[in-house]
Parts: structure tokens; sequence; C-alpha cells
């Protein structure tokens, strides 16, 4: 479904992305962890057309992200995107932060988005909160929220952006909850995650990134009990 060839990114003279090779396939979770700076976050960015890139292709669905043809707002709907902390619009409601993008971006009715927000509050347990402020909820519902506004544009893949890490540990729990049942669901996720127990749990691949370069890929078991590359295992051993 996401096919990368040779992405070379770059800010400046500071190359961020060397070359990444990855395709992604339907239904997949992939997990994408390594040490800050290492490209992660750009990578993103790149697939959902945030960011230029200098050399090589991305393509979602066969549609080339870069290609100056391509209608990145259409292509955005099927990117949900959910980072660290996301600032859902305060002066709304839950449901009305929810129902907004379908009706505006999607031209939905204000009945049927308002309908199918509630199906998606209540999806990721938040239905009694529809009627409440982002302010008034704690970080791990605003997350939720943030995931349940990225369900209303009924995307075909999630890509998550260190979704827990602003979180304080007790809220982590719920929120890794919600991206397992989507997970379980079927949904084509690329989490980037600090969480080694949901990358190891919930992928079916992980990915480690060094330094602008996917080092290493594979199934969790292989990834996290017999790393093929030194600098997977340095990083291992010191996240353990
Ligand atoms: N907009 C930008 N301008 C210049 N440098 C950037 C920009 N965004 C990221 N970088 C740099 O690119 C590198 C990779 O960043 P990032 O993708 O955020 O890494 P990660 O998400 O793995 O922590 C870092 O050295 C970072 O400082
Ligand atoms: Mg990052």
């Amino acid at each position: 479904m996401i096919e990368i060839k040779n992405l070379h990114k770059q800010f400046g003279n500071l190359e961020v992305l060397k070359g990444i090779d990855l395709t992604v396939n339907r239904g997949e979770v992939l997990s994408i962890i390594g040490a800050s700076g290492s490209g992660k976050s750009t990578l993103l960015y790149c697939i959902n057309g945030l960011e230029s890139i200098q050399a090589g292709d991305i393509t979602i669905d066969d549609i080339r992200v870069h290609d100056p043809k391509t209608d990145l707002n259409k292509l955005r709907q099927k990117l949900g995107m959910v980072f660290q902390q996301w600032n859902s619009f305060p002066h709304l409601t839950a449901l009305e932060n929810v129902a907004l993008a379908p009706r505006i971006v999607k031209g939905k009715s204000k009945t049927e988005a308002t309908e199918k927000a509630i199906e998606q509050l209540r999806h990721v347990g938040l239905e009694s909160k529809i009627n409440s402020y982002p302010s008034a909820l704690s970080g791990g519902q605003q997350q939720r929220l943030a995931i349940a506004r990225a369900l209303a544009m009924e995307p075909e893949v999630m890509l998550f952006d260190e979704a827990t890490s602003a979180l304080d540990p007790e809220l982590v729990g719920e929120v890794l909850d919600t991206m397992r049942m989507l997970a379980s669901e079927g949904m084509t996720m690329i989490c980037v995650t600090h969480e080694m127990s949901f990358a190891r749990d919930v992928s079916d691949r992980v990915a480690y990134f060094h330094q602008g370069i996917m080092e290493e890929i594979g199934p969790p078991e292989q990834l996290f009990n017999n790393p093929q590359s030194a600098h997977t295992r340095n990083f291992l051993s010191k996240v353990r």
C-alpha cells in the first residue's frame, strides 16, 4: 500500500534520510524505533507530503506523493496522523472537534457528521465526554480524541508519531489500548514509538532507524531477540 524507494531528505546540508526503502502492506502494523534525531518523524512528514524530498519516491496506492500533479489534500484524506501532542480546538466540544473535518473537508451534512462523530467517540471510549471541551479531558483522553478525529476522516492508514510520549505514565496504557484495538481491526498503521512492549506485541514488523538509515527491519521476535546489527543491539540495550 505504501512504497518508499531510495528516499533522500535533507534540511540544508543536513542529510536526515539517506536512502530509505520500505514497503508497508495493507493491514500491516509497522513500528519504527530509534534514537532521537534519527529521522523517524521526518519520514512520517514525507509520507503525508508535509515535507519535500530530494530524491526517491513515495507512493500510496500507486499515487506519487511528491508528484506536483498529485492533489495532496485528497491524498491526505487517506492518511490519519496523531502527534505527540495534538491540540484539539479548545472552543469546540469533543463532538464538534470530531465532526468538524468531515463537514468541512468531506462536505458531510451536520446530521451525518454528528452521528459518525458519536460513533467514533464511542469507539475510543469517550462517549461520556461527547459534550466536554478538550481542557476538561485528561491527556490520555485528549489523545483518544485526536485518534477519533483522525478516524472520522475514514483514513486507510494511520500514522502515529510518539502518540504517548507526552503523557503521564498512568495515561499511556489507555492510548496504547486504543491503538491496539485499531491494529486488531486491521488498520494499516505506522507507529513511531518508544514503547518497546507495544512494538513487540502489536507490530507485524519493527524497523530500527539509525542516523537516517533504516538499519534493520523484521518481525518483532527477530528484531528484539536476535538483532542483526550492532547499532540495533546497542540501542536496545539502552532502552531496556
Ligand atoms: N524543519 C527542520 N529543519 C531543519 N532540521 C530539521 C527539521 N526537522 C528535523 N530536523 C533535523 O532532522 C533530524 C531528524 O529529525 P527527526 O525526524 O525529528 O528525528 P526523530 O523523529 O527520529 O527524533 C534531526 O537532526 C533534526 O534536528
Ligand atoms: Mg520525532
